[in-house]
């Protein structure tokens, strides 16, 4: 059959006249691919899904409650545009009281976000030319170097690795890219490695973004969700303001991912800047949501609740890898163990198994032990499991843990 004259009208940033042909198949469709496999094979066992990138549980009943009530009124049905002030306000307070963030205007130095997904796909239009440079850590969430890919941007990635705390070495950016380079793109806790960063850090990458003129991205979507100390932000850096933005986002600290709200907040030019390309992106979020949103923002103890779980779940699950020969240590927050993949595993009866990255790894996690993981071979071959597994309650939960200990306790991992 020939081509529909629509294949011939693609634009380059997709793969032009060939989009949709190059049959590469993606990493996640790998792993969903392979799930499915996994399940028709055994359709009576139980896959032990390690793999999930969102929380397991509802939004809290009073937030449930909250959206019921709001989406009640009459004036919180049309379009929300840039939103009203009650997130803002929330935000406000919230970086104030929660991460210790005095000082941010509501009015102009916050807006909300239809998730922090919508915010990093906007952003690059307000700042990308043709030529520019992003600089993007890697392995790491891709959205904001993918739109300005779009705009005809450049990546650079800087690699996370555990000798470095999960931290780029900014010093490593060559300096014909830093003459192009436009932006920084952060995410602390970060994914998938789990890292947390420190206040000497972000004191140095403010340094950083003056001296070399770039504006910061920090993607704080797991912010909140930490397991000892208090949550740190980017904005809490003396002249953090004067070179950034912070996102935040419902979506993992508060189970609201289907939800689609956040907000960015920082440097007042670029909020305008975000706000006037947003404003010709989408017609903002539903005001019921915002303000659902806002009453948990103003209501923090309920990611306390949350990261509570994680932080026990986690301590579960590095026991149990640690047991099979995995070298975790549990991470400072987010919902994620990266752990080292194996080189090779040993089997009972003397078969032996090589593995040529982390993706046959877990490929073979899946197939062999019905349990799904996320492989990264970005920057050394690690996978990424996630507490986020579904359990009834706490009982179930250690269940759940056993019963991967058990499946592995059968293999000797070589790393
Ligand atoms: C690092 C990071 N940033 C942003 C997002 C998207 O968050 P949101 O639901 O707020 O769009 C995710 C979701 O997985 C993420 O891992």
């Amino acid at each position: 059959m020939s081509d529909s004259y629509i294949q011939q009208l693609f634009a380059d940033r997709i793969g032009g006249r060939n989009y949709g042909k190059s049959g590469a198949i993606y990493k996640f469709e790998k792993i969903k691919r392979a799930k499915r496999a996994a399940l028709a094979a055994h359709p009576d066992a139980e896959i032990i899904d390690l793999g999930v990138g969102e929380p397991d549980e509802m939004a809290f009943p009073e937030v449930v409650a909250k959206l019921y009530q709001e989406a009640r009124l009459p004036e919180n049905r049309g379009y929300a545009d840039n939103g009203d002030s009650v997130l803002k306000e929330a935000a406000a307070w919230y970086l104030e009281r929660v991460c210790g963030v005095a000082g941010i205007n509501p009015e102009t130095e916050v807006l909300h976000s239809i998730g922090s997904k919508a915010a990093l796909s906007i952003l690059p239009a307000a700042l990308i030319n043709p030529g520019d440079y992003v600089l993007m850590t890697t392995p790491g969430y891709p959205v904001f170097g993918a739109h300005a890919r779009y705009y005809g941007g450049k990546v650079h990635n800087l690699p996370l690795v555990e000798a470095n705390g999960f931290l780029p070495d900014l010093a490593s950016v060559p300096a014909e890219v830093l003459r192009q380079a436009k932006a920084l793109v952060l995410n602390y806790p970060n994914n998938p490695t789990g890292a947390g960063a420190t206040p000497e850090f972000f004191a140095q990458v403010v340094a950083f973004a003056r001296e070399r003129r770039l504006v910061v991205v920090h993607d704080a979507a797991y912010a909140a969700l930490v397991f000892e100390g208090k949550p740190l932000s980017f904005l809490a850096a003396p002249g953090a303001k004067e070179v950034g933005v912070e996102l935040h986002s419902a979506s993992k600290s508060f189970n609201m991912t289907g939800w689609r709200c956040g907000f960015v907040a920082g440097n007042e030019l670029l909020i305008r800047a975000y706000g006037d390309v947003k404003d010709n992106t989408d017609s903002g979020q539903f005001l019921a949501i915002q303000h659902a949103a806002a009453h948990c923002f103003d209501h923090p103890e309920i990611t306390v609740q949350i990261a509570a779980k994680y932080s026990r779940r986690m301590s579960g699950l590095v026991e149990v890898l640690k047991k099979a020969g995995f070298s975790a240590v549990k991470p400072k927050g987010s919902f994620y163990l990266y752990v080292r993949a194996p080189k090779a595993a040993a089997l009972e009866g003397g078969r032996r198994i090589e593995f040529k990255n982390a993706e046959a790894v877990s490929q073979w996690l899946i197939t062999a032990k019905l349990i799904s993981t996320v492989p990264w071979d970005e920057a050394g071959a690690c996978l990424r499991l996630s507490v986020t597994f579904v359990a009834k309650d706490e009982r179930d939960e250690q269940r759940v843990l056993r019963e991967v200990g058990a499946r592995l306790a059968d293999v000797k991992f070589e790393f």
